[in-house]
């Protein structure tokens, strides 16, 4: 089984060491391809569009994101985990999750990425976990994937690992590695289901393509639902019909 994990801080503080914990009850049977943030996708999309009317390999950072890219869809479990600041994910989460703009599905989105399960894993001292874990879901879901198990954690007092109380950590321990054993108990040899979320989005995003199509047919997101089939009657989440 393949792990790629996306750090949304370089720190080996509270949010690293919880997915230490997650890490830990899969490492004898995965392969784990971890990237930090910022340091594994530094630059901001500065909104050049190249991604949404050309192609993605036009980005002036494209060197580290398809690099992230190809690990992800190589992936069988994909791993996002963040701290919150001030109530949402941390900017470099953000900043990576901008460049992947082209692959929500109003754009391009990879096929692999329907059939994907993925773990949120987020902390906070008081309040925004929740909110922070949304910022990555709303990117996943859109981008196709309807498996997204999620935990929030609120640690309320220490902020340092080392002085968080033994009992607060024995429920980290306990949930994270209850997470774990059933993220290793799937087989992978079968797709995720879509969900009807997902499937909402894609029928949304179908109907305004064909439209868009029919007063443009050389239209770049067009023609990539029209070479996949979505125009017509193949869909992201079953095998191809021909
Ligand atoms: C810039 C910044 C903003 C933060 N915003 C929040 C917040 O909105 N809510 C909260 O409960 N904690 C907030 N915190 C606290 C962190 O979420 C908390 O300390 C977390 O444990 C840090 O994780 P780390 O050890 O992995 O860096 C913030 C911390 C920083 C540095």
């Amino acid at each position: 089984m393949k792990i790629t994990v996306i750090n949304g801080t370089e720190k080996h503080g509270v949010t690293y060491k919880l997915k230490e914990i997650f890490l830990h009850e899969l490492r004898d049977r995965a392969e784990i391809t971890e990237y930090y943030l910022p340091k594994d996708c530094p630059g901001f999309c500065v909104g050049c569009t190249a991604c949404f009317l050309n192609t993605q390999h036009l980005c002036k950072d494209a060197e580290y994101v398809q690099k992230i890219e190809r690990s992800m869809l190589g992936a069988d479990l994909l791993v996002f985990t963040s701290p919150a600041y001030v109530f949402h994910t941390t900017g470099a989460m953000k900043a990576m999750l901008d460049h992947f703009g082209y692959r929500w599905m109003p754009h391009r989105p990879a096929k692999e990425m329907f059939a994907k399960r993925a773990v949120i894993i987020t902390q906070c001292l008081g309040a925004g976990g929740n909110s922070a874990a949304k910022d990555i879901k709303d990117s996943l879901s859109w981008w196709g994937i309807s498996s997204v198990k999620v935990v929030s954690f609120r640690l309320m007092a220490d902020i340092d690992w080392n002085k968080i109380d033994g009992k607060k950590k024995a429920f980290f321990q306990k949930k994270l590695s209850d997470l774990a054993r059933k993220m290793r108990s799937i087989d992978y040899n079968k797709p995720a289901h879509t969900g009807l979320i997902v499937k909402a989005k894609f029928y949304a995003v179908r109907m305004m393509q064909t439209g868009l199509g029919k007063q443009d047919p050389e239209y770049t997101d067009y023609k990539y639902w029209k070479e996949n089939g979505w125009v017509g009657k193949e869909r992201p989440w079953k095998e191809r019909t021909e």
